[in-house]
């Protein structure tokens, strides 16, 4: 048993600094000589514990000390978050602790809330990377790692200004459930979240950063990183990847054991489970050494975890990313891992006929998991979800749900080309399409069509249906006592309309409302606290109408009853009131009666 690096991986909205973040660290090696290798692995570098400490400084050290026995960790960097979420496990994903890349003059943005929706789903803890503090005015970049130093030198403007935004993101971080504190102010570790002011470009505060991400992970994830080598290899298929000379090969992140060239393998294929072995195992070449760009990899004879390997093997164009990669070692072993894997795609591909929901069809298995988990925490149901391109047939699925509820009976497809014949079908069965490319917008999307649908479809309702309204009549404004009678009126409640009976307190009916006049002007509606003159046929001023009296818009049953049920949310608590009301006058039976 042994303790490996932690799986750390840097997720951000785009251009917020991740990949920039990781060359300062990656370069240190240059500066502390005595430190140890930085080794580069796919889509990872390995950075050793040595140099994490000579990066930080016996000052920082000595302050916050910790008994460090992880060897390093293992930085992985995430170009958007499909690869993030093909990094997974069962019951969460393989990073350890990620860091959070917020650029300090922007704040959170689209992929940033995306980033945080499926760290909190998969309960990855994180520490946030406030960076390009530098691009602040009136910084004065000081040569030091330490932001805690940095900031003793600033210009109070400047600190007040950084404070200014740092709490704007404690607000936001506080939306999504998080209580964050920037990094000196934090007193517990186990339910605040870090926020460190930092730099990519002039290195301020990455000294902090990794601090508190090795101590974070130090502290409280011993347990998870303790690794058995003799156990078999687990890894998680992070692309599959076309690489010239060696066709498709996968790219995986190793999280377990020790992966052997010749070893045993298993992994998830469009078609379900499948075995393989381990043909070849690579690692990029150290940049300095890329002289000829045909040979970008080294060939390797074993990998440990965690790392980053590119395996070379048979059916690896079929394999799904995001997918687990067992090792196993017999035919027990065999059996147990083919087990294993088809119940994972039970898990993530599914196909539930009971239920009233989407179809949700995906690139990759971590997608797939990313989107379902994010879907049904907005209140999106999923009835079927899998890996690949949207067919006719998933088209028609839809449709049999969109008859019964068309906002549940949608498409969702991500990272995969919707055909022409599809989207026609779509059209034709008036299923709804989403076709996105990061997956926050799947959701954005959804909720901001189901609004507009309800809005237009209040709209029509309310263009077609009558809606309640009280007025009172105003003393001393009759202007003609009949035929038609005409009198003023202030709107107590609700909206008057041109068109509608009128009734008394009593629900009798006084009269046909013709037109309503406002300073003169023939206008359609009057509102609360409007007075308007009104033209009735019907009544006799000062028998069937009188000053100050009362009157009712007279909704029909009919009306009344959809207003009730389908369009109470878009009624104010007066128009709810009045249709209370409308009720008993009218001889109707209380809503809720049981009679
Ligand atoms: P994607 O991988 O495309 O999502 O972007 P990224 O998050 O990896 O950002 P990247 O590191 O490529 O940086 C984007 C831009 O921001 C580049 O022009 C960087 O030079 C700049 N940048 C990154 N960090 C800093 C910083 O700390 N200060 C300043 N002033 N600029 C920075
Ligand atoms: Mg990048």
């Amino acid at each position: 048993m042994s303790v490996r690096q932690p799986i750390v991986c840097v997720l951000g909205h785009v251009d917020h600094g991740k990949t920039s973040l990781l060359d300062a660290i990656r370069s240190t090696k240059v500066q502390s000589r005595e430190a140890g290798q930085i080794t580069q692995g796919i889509g990872a570098s390995d950075v050793p514990i040595d140099v994490i400490k000579a990066f930080c400084g016996e000052k920082l050290l000595g302050e916050f000390k910790v008994n460090f026995t992880i060897p390093g960790i293992l930085f992985i960097d995430t170009p958007g978050h499909e690869a993030f979420a093909n990094l997974r496990r069962r019951g969460g994903g393989i990073a350890d602790i990620a860091v959070l890349v917020i650029d300090a003059n922007q704040g959170v943005q689209n992929q940033t809330v995306e980033a945080i929706e499926i760290l909190k789903s998969r309960k990855t803890p994180f520490v946030v990377a406030f960076n390009k503090v530098d691009a602040f005015g009136g910084w004065i970049p000081v040569k030091t790692n330490s932001i805690a130093e940095s900031l003793s030198r600033q210009r109070q403007d400047v600190n007040d200004y950084l404070d200014k935004k740092v709490y704007e993101l404690v607000g936001r971080l506080y939306e999504y459930g998080f209580n964050a504190e920037r990094f000196d102010r934090v007193t517990d570790f186990t339910r605040q979240l870090v926020i460190v002011p930092c730099s990519a470009k002039t290195r301020e505060g990455l000294a902090e950063l990794l601090l508190y991400v090795s101590g974070l992970a130090q502290k409280f994830l011993e347990k998870r990183l303790t690794v058995d080598e003799d156990a078999p290899a687990r890894a998680s298929i992070l692309e599959v990847r076309e690489e010239e000379g060696l066709g498709k090969t996968l790219d995986v992140v190793l999280y377990d054991g020790v992966l052997h060239l010749g070893d045993q393998i298993a992994f998830n294929t469009a078609v379900g489970p499948v075995a393989s072995k381990v043909k070849a195992l690579f690692k990029p070449k150290p940049l300095d050494e890329m002289r000829d760009p045909r040979q970008k990899f080294d060939p390797v004879q074993e990998a440990v975890a965690a790392s980053g390997v590119k395996v070379a093997c048979d059916r690896a164009s079929e394999a799904l990313a995001g997918s687990t990669f067992l090792e196993f070692k017999d035919e027990a072993g065999r059996t147990a891992a083919l087990e294993e894997l088809r119940s994972e795609l039970g898990e993530l591909e599914f196909e539930r006929s009971d239920v009233t929901g989407a179809v949700l069809k995906a690139d990759a298995l971590g997608s797939l998991e990313a989107i379902t988990g994010l879907l049904e925490k907005h209140g999106v149901a999923v009835r079927s979800a899998s890996v690949g391109a949207p067919t006719k047939r998933d088209v028609l699925e839809a449709s049999s749900v969109a008859q019964k509820d068309r906002f549940s009976g949608v498409l969702f497809s991500f990272n995969q080309p919707v055909d022409a014949s599809v989207r026609e079908l779509a059209e034709k069965e008036g299923v709804k399409v989403f076709d996105e490319k990061v997956i926050y917008h799947l959701v954005e999307g959804y909720e901001r069509w189901v609004a507009e649908e309800k809005e237009k479809e209040k709209r029509e309702a309310f263009s077609r249906l009558v809606l309640p309204a009280k007025v009172r009549v105003l003393e001393g404004f009759c202007f003609r006592v009949n035929d038609p009678c005409i009198f003023g009126v202030e709107v107590l409640a609700g909206r008057l309309r041109k068109g509608v009976g009128l009734l008394n307190e009593n629900g009798a009916k006084v009269g046909e409302l013709n037109s309503i006049q406002r300073d003169k002007e023939a206008v359609e509606e009057a509102k609360p606290g409007e007075k308007v003159a009104i033209s009735v046929s019907g009544p006799t001023f000062g028998r069937q109408v009188r000053d100050k009296q009362a009157l009712f818009a007279d909704v029909p049953e009919r009306d009344l009853e959809e207003l009730e049920t389908r369009y109470s949310q878009a009624l104010n608590a007066d128009e709810r009131g009045l249709l209370g009301l409308l009720r008993r006058i009218k001889g109707m039976p209380p809503r809720n009666s049981v009679f």
